[in-house]
C-alpha cells in the first residue's frame, strides 16, 4: 500500500512538505539525540515553487506530502538554497520525475550541484539580491556563504514575508509539531544552541555580518522557515537575538573540564580542578570523554570561559577519546577561551603536553604549564589541582569583565 503523508500549512499559500527523520543519531560527527527533520516548502503561487528537497531516502515522503495539496508535476520552479545532500540528495531524481521549468541555486550552488551530480546541468544561477517572479508572488535571494557551505543562500517570499533560511536558525529535532511555539521552550533552546555550537560556530563572524545586513535591508519577517527543525512564527526576536549573542562568543563564569582517564587518576585531578573553580563561583561541567559525546562537550563550550583538558598518557600519546574531542573542537574554532591541561602518566607523560599544543593551535590562551602526575595523585597533587582551578576562576572573572 502506498504511504500517504500530508502537507502542513504555514499560510494559505505556503506548505511544509518535508520529512521527519526520527532515527538520525549522527550528523557528520554531531550526535543528534532527538533526530531531525529535512524541511522542504511548497509555494502555491501562479508558478508553483518548491524550496529545497530532502535527503534521498525521504523523497517519497516529500512527494506524498506535496501530492496531498497539488499534483507534484505542476511544480514549475525548484529553488536549491543549500546543496548539502540532506537538502539536495533527491534533487536530481525529483527534477527528472517532475520536469520543472526552472531550477535555481546560487552561483556556488550551481557549481556544487554539478560536482555532486555530474550529469545534472539544468540548474541556473541567481545572483545575490536577484528576484524571481512566481507570477503573483516574488522570491528574492541573499547569498549567505559558509552558512553552512559556500553555496548557501536565503530565499525571501515578499508577499508572505517568509524567510527560507536553510541551515541557519534550524536545529536537529524530530517532532510532529511544525512550529517552534508548539514545542517545550527548554528543548528548543537546548537544541538550537547545540546546533549552533556544532554547525554554525566556525562562521560566527559571518552570522554577525549577516544579521546586520538583513537588518539594514529593512525586510519584515512573519516567519523564519529553516531546513531543519521547527518553523519560527512567534517571537522571532528570540532566535535572532540568540544567534546574535552566540555569534559573539563572549565568555561567561563557566568552565568545561573534559578528560580521558585510564585508572581514575586523571579523573581525580579533574574533580579537584573543578572544586577549585566552583569555590570561586564558576559553573563547571566535568565531562569524561568516555561518557559524553564530543558534540555534547561542544554545546557546553558555547559562551564558556575556560576549556581545561585532561588526559592520561597511553603509548606516548593522549588517549584516543581526548584526541577525538580535540580534533572536532579545533575544527569548530571556539573563541575567547582560556585553558590548561593536566594528566597522570606511568613513565613518559606526553599526553597532557600534546593536548596543550592542540589547545594552543585553537588559540585557547594557556594559563600555565600542564600539571602532570606520575601514577596516582598524592594529596599535595590534588591540592595543586584545586589551586589551578582557583587561579583559572580568577582569570575567567577578569576576562568576563573585560569582554562584556
Ligand atoms: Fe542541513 Fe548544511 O545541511
Amino acid at each position: 500500500m502506498k504511504e500517504e503523508y500530508r502537507a502542513i500549512p504555514l499560510t494559505e499559500r505556503v506548505y511544509w512538505v518535508g520529512a521527519i527523520d526520527w532515527n538520525l543519531r549522527d550528523f557528520h560527527g554531531y550526535t543528534t539525540h532527538r533526530g531531525t527533520s529535512y524541511n522542504a516548502y511548497l509555494i502555491l503561487a501562479d508558478r508553483i515553487t518548491l524550496i529545497d528537497t530532502v535527503k534521498k531516502p525521504f523523497k517519497e515522503e516529500m512527494l506524498s506530502r506535496i501530492a496531498s495539496v497539488v499534483d507534484p508535476r505542476r511544480i514549475e520552479i525548484i529553488i536549491s538554497n543549500h546543496s548539502e545532500m540532506d537538502h539536495s540528495g533527491c534533487l536530481e531524481e525529483v527534477a527528472r520525475e517532475l520536469a520543472p521549468k526552472e531550477i535555481y541555486a546560487s552561483p556556488m550552488g550551481v557549481k556544487t550541484l554539478k560536482e555532486i551530480f555530474p550529469n545534472f546541468s539544468e540548474v541556473k544561477p541567481v545572483a545575490d539580491g536577484e528576484k524571481v517572479s512566481l507570477g503573483n508572488m516574488t522570491l528574492s535571494f541573499l547569498e549567505t556563504r559558509m552558512l553552512h557551505w559556500p553555496d548557501s543562500m536565503f530565499s525571501y517570499l515578499h508577499e508572505e514575508e517568509i524567510l527560507f533560511s536553510q541551515d541557519a536558525f534550524g536545529m536537529h529535532l524530530a517532532t510532529q509539531e511544525r512550529f517552534a511555539d508548539e514545542i517545550d521552550y527548554d528543548i528548543l533552546n537546548y537544541e538550537a544552541a547545540t546546533y549552533f555550537a556544532n554547525i554554525i560556530l566556525p562562521y560566527s563572524p559571518l552570522v554577525t555580518k549577516l544579521i546586520n545586513r538583513v537588518s539594514a535591508l529593512g525586510l519584515t519577517f512573519r516567519m523564519i522557515a529553516p531546513d531543519h527543525g521547527p518553523i519560527w512564527r512567534k517571537n522571532l526576536d528570540h532566535i535572532i537575538g540568540n544567534y546574535s549573542r552566540w555569534a559573539l562568543q563572549k565568555p561567561s563564569m563557566k568552565a568545561v573540564i573534559a578528560y580521558g582517564t585510564m585508572w581514575q587518576s586523571t579523573e581525580k585531578m579533574a574533580r579537584h580542578i573543578g572544586e577549585g573553580l566552583a569555590s570561586k563561583g564558576v559553573k563547571v561541567a566535568i565531562m569524561s570523554c568516555d561518557v559524553f559525546h564530543r558534540s555534547d562537550v561542544i554545546y557546553e563550550l558555547l559562551e564558556c570561559g575556560a576549556f581545561i583538558v585532561g588526559t592520561s598518557t597511553l603509548n606516548n600519546n593522549m588517549l584516543p577519546a581526548v584526541a577525538d574531542l580535540l580534533t572536532y573542537a579545533k575544527g569548530l574554532r571556539p573563541q575567547n577561551l582560556i585553558g590548561a591541561t593536566f594528566g597522570s602518566y606511568g613513565w613518559s607523560g606526553e599526553g597532557a603536553l600534546q593536548a596543550m599544543e592542540i589547545l594552543k593551535e585553537m588559540k585557547v590562551e594557556i594559563q600555565e604549564e600542564p600539571i602532570r602526575v606520575k601514577h596516582v595523585p598524592a594529596a599535595f597533587d590534588l591540592l595543586s589541582c584545586r589551586h589551578l582551578g582557583e587561579r583559572i576562576a580568577t582569570e575567567i572573572e577578569k576576562r568576563v569583565k573585560e569582554i562584556s
